[in-house]
């Protein structure tokens, strides 16, 4: 495994991590065991970077399920990896709020510190930003959670520019986690230039497209009734299969290479900039190798330009997540 800094903080990674969302819920049945197991299997395959955040895995599914199951999996290997999660983001019943306050970070922290049986974070994220606390507030209650070593490094979570460079100006922030792949491209624009600019790494969230990318997911009628993708909009009917139609243009250069289209979709990402470690989840052992394996494809500048131009931004159908998750994003 390769291994990555993030930002200039001096905090190394493997140069793919892992997301453990869809351990606890959003892609069907959830099995913690598996979970756990998972999770080891990548650590032996030196995935470092850890992601998990509270509001993974809510009623039913268990409440903050997610990092539950990610302290289970570190008992013994906490000193081996580096462990992201999050706050901001509360979800109760069906409901999602966006709570920046102060007291509800300093409450969140703690409770994160419980379930994930550790005494530090080592990237401690804003979810979701709200614009209704000031920014120094947020930052700043933030930042006294690395004074107290509860935190180690800050990060941000699908913010815009404006917010990255004021908050990167109260304490350095590490990185920012943000969807970006082959099918979300809203980044290059200004994110990109500005993150590389200031030092802050891009943490790419969603890298194989939720499974998009894979081509594997060729129809909704597989997928179980609580798998997220049923609500997506590129993978509602009608949308998909043309997407999956562009999927097949990344597949000619995954012929070329010798590698899945998963597998180019994250070395392409590894291959736009030193500062982007994508953290693909999966929940099945087999995709933790392929996953692992993606740091040695070695693409050439023309190989990199011809899968820009491969899908087309415009050519996407369909946002890339729901309107209601969208409006709690600033991008
Ligand atoms: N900051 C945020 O707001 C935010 C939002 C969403 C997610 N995240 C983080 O980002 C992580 C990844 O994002 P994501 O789960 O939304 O999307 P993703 O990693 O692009 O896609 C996950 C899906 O792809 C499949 N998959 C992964 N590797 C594969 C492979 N090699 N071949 C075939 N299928 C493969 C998985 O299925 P299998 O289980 O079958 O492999 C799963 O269904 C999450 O776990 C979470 O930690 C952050």
């Amino acid at each position: 495994m390769q291994i990555r800094e993030l930002g200039e903080s001096g905090l190394k990674v493997s140069a793919i991590g892992l997301g453990c969302m869809g351990m606890s819920e959003f892609y069907g049945r959830a099995d913690e065991a598996a979970g756990i197991h998972t999770i080891r299997r990548a650590i032996d395959h030196g995935m470092t970077l850890i992601d998990t955040a509270p509001s993974f895995g809510a009623p039913p599914y268990g409440e903050s399920a997610n990092e539950r199951l990610v302290g289970r999996a570190l008992r013994g290997r906490r000193d081996s990896v580096v462990v992201a999660t999050k706050c901001g983001f509360v979800r109760s019943g069906n409901d999602r709020v966006v709570d920046n306050s102060p007291g509800y970070i300093r409450r969140s922290v703690d409770e994160s510190l419980r379930r994930l049986e550790t005494d530090h974070i080592d990237l401690y994220y804003l979810h979701r930003r709200n614009p209704d606390v000031p920014l120094e507030e947020v930052i700043g209650t933030m930042k006294s959670l690395v004074q107290a070593g509860k935190v180690r490094y800050l990060g941000l979570s699908e913010v815009n520019v404006e917010t990255l460079r004021q908050a990167h100006g109260i304490h350095p922030i590490t990185a920012l986690q943000s969807e970006y792949s082959l099918l979300s491209r809203h980044l290059e624009d200004e994110i990109l230039p500005a993150a590389q600019e200031l030092g802050v790494s891009v943490v790419a969230y969603a890298p194989v497209g939720r499974g998009l990318l894979t081509g594997e997911v060729t129809t909704l009628d597989g997928l179980e009734p609580n798998d997220l993708r049923r609500l997506q909009p590129r993978f509602q009917n009608g949308n998909l299969g043309r997407n999956l139609a562009l999927v097949e243009r990344v597949r000619t250069v995954a012929e070329e290479v010798g590698c899945t289209t998963a597998q180019l979709a994250l070395a392409w990402l590894l291959a736009k900039d030193d500062g982007i470690v994508p953290i693909p989840s999966t929940t099945r052992l087999r995709h933790i190798e392929e996953n692992a394996a993606a740091v040695d494809i070695v693409l050439s500048s023309r190989q990199v330009k011809e899968l820009d131009e491969a899908i087309r931004p415009d050519e996407v159908i369909g946002d890339r997540n729901t309107a209601a998750s969208l409006a709690l994003m600033e991008l």
